[in-house]
This record gives C-alpha cells, sequence and structure tokens, in this order.
C-alpha cells in the first residue's frame, strides 16, 4: 500500500534492526484517514470471504482494527490481556502468548458469548513480528467452533519468522507494508 508505506518512509523511525517507531500515526497517535484507507485495503482483500467478525488483540490493533470492522459492518472483538473482573473462569477463553519482543508471556482472553460456531473471523493487528500473537489466538479460537478465515497486518517485519508461521498454518493473509530490512535509520520494503 504505497500511502502507507510513504507515511513510514516520512515518519517512522527505526531505532535498530529489529524495532520500527510508529508513533504518530499507528500506536500512540492514530491518523484517521490512513485506518480508513487501511481498512478499504482488507475489505477489498478479504470482502468474498463472508467475513462475520473481526479480531484484534488491545492495544495497537483496536485502531485499524475498528475501521475494519465499519468497513465489513460486522462487530469487532478484543481479545484483553487481563481477565475481566465482571467474568468467571469458566465464562472466557483464553490462551497463553509469549513476547519475544518484550520477552515474557501474557496471557488472552475474551468472552466465550461473543463468539459464535459459525463465525469467520477476520485478525487484524498492527505488526507482524515473531507471529506469536497470531498463534496465540489461533490457540484460543481452537477452544471454539469458529473459522480464523484470514489475517490483516499493518506492517510485516518479513525478516522476522512471523510471516512464515503464518504460511504454515495455510491461513490467507495480508500485509499492508513488508519490511525486508532494518537498521539504524534505514527502512527497506519488499516491492
Ligand atoms: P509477535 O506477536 O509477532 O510474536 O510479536 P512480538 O510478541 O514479538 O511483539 C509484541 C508486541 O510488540 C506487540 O505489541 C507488537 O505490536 C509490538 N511490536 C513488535 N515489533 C514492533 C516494532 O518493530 N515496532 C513497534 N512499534 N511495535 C512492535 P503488544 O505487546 O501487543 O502491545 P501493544 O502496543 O499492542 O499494546
Amino acid at each position: 500500500m504505497e500511502q502507507l508505506k510513504d507515511i513510514i518512509k516520512q515518519q517512522g523511525e527505526a531505532l535498530s534492526n529489529e524495532v520500527l517507531k510508529v508513533d504518530t500515526f499507528l500506536n500512540q497517535q492514530v491518523d484517521p484517514n490512513l485506518m480508513e484507507a487501511i481498512a478499504q485495503e482488507f475489505f477489498l482483500k478479504f470482502q468474498d470471504l463472508n467475513i462475520t467478525k473481526v479480531l484484534t488483540i488491545e492495544s495497537s490493533g483496536i485502531a485499524p482494527a475498528v475501521f475494519t470492522a465499519k468497513a465489513f459492518n460486522v462487530p469487532l472483538i478484543i481479545l484483553k490481556k487481563e481477565q475481566s473482573s465482571t467474568l468467571n473462569k469458566e465464562d472466557v477463553y483464553s490462551s497463553e502468548v509469549f513476547s519475544f519482543t518484550k520477552n515474557k508471556s501474557y496471557q488472552l482472553f475474551t468472552n466465550k458469548k461473543l463468539i459464535k460456531e459459525d463465525d469467520q473471523i477476520l485478525f487484524i493487528d498492527d505488526f507482524l513480528a515473531n507471529g506469536q500473537a497470531v498463534l496465540g489466538t489461533l490457540k484460543l479460537l481452537e477452544n471454539t467452533s469458529a473459522k480464523l478465515s484470514a489475517i490483516g497486518i499493518v506492517i510485516e517485519k518479513s525478516f522476522q519468522k512471523g510471516r512464515q508461521l503464518v504460511e504454515e498454518s495455510n491461513i490467507p493473509i495480508h500485509s499492508l507494508a513488508r519490511i525486508k530490512r532494518l537498521d539504524k535509520d534505514i527502512i527497506e520494503f519488499i516491492d
């Protein structure tokens, strides 16, 4: 997506060979016009899949996921990283995720009532790095009869192993910007 790549080139900051800072349009401040354009790209790509829900993980996936849910005219489910105090253990689906970026494990939770057995789910996230968030989501959905139909990623760091892990699952994936290489002040895309 050229508009996204241009914004990454102008405003993104490669902090190292692993981390891209995108605080001005995606993570801390959000550009709503860009989010709308991103949602449109995902809609064009996946409109034939009969998506019934969009799903993301709090917090940075929420902005692109809300706009995407609006484009598909379906609800958005936000997986939480802390169990809600209003729900009992037996009322939630959960799974464990290990974050290589943060070097720690966390749990994902959602209210069982939100996921119906015939749901066809589009997972949206801001970054694909090591793929653990996607795998954790897949694990959580294994407790349900719903299907993870497709994955939409805003920024994929293609030099990390997430892309390969997702491809092994055979779930269709579409990343709007694929980064081949990062280094201090260098950002290279896969064309
Ligand atoms: P993985 O799911 O692909 O394995 O990712 P990983 O655990 O390695 O990354 C965990 C968190 O770090 C995610 O945010 C992810 O969005 C973020 N992240 C990964 N690489 C980058 C990067 O290059 N730049 C930025 N800005 N973030 C990156 P999270 O823990 O879910 O936190 P939140 O920001 O969504 O609240």
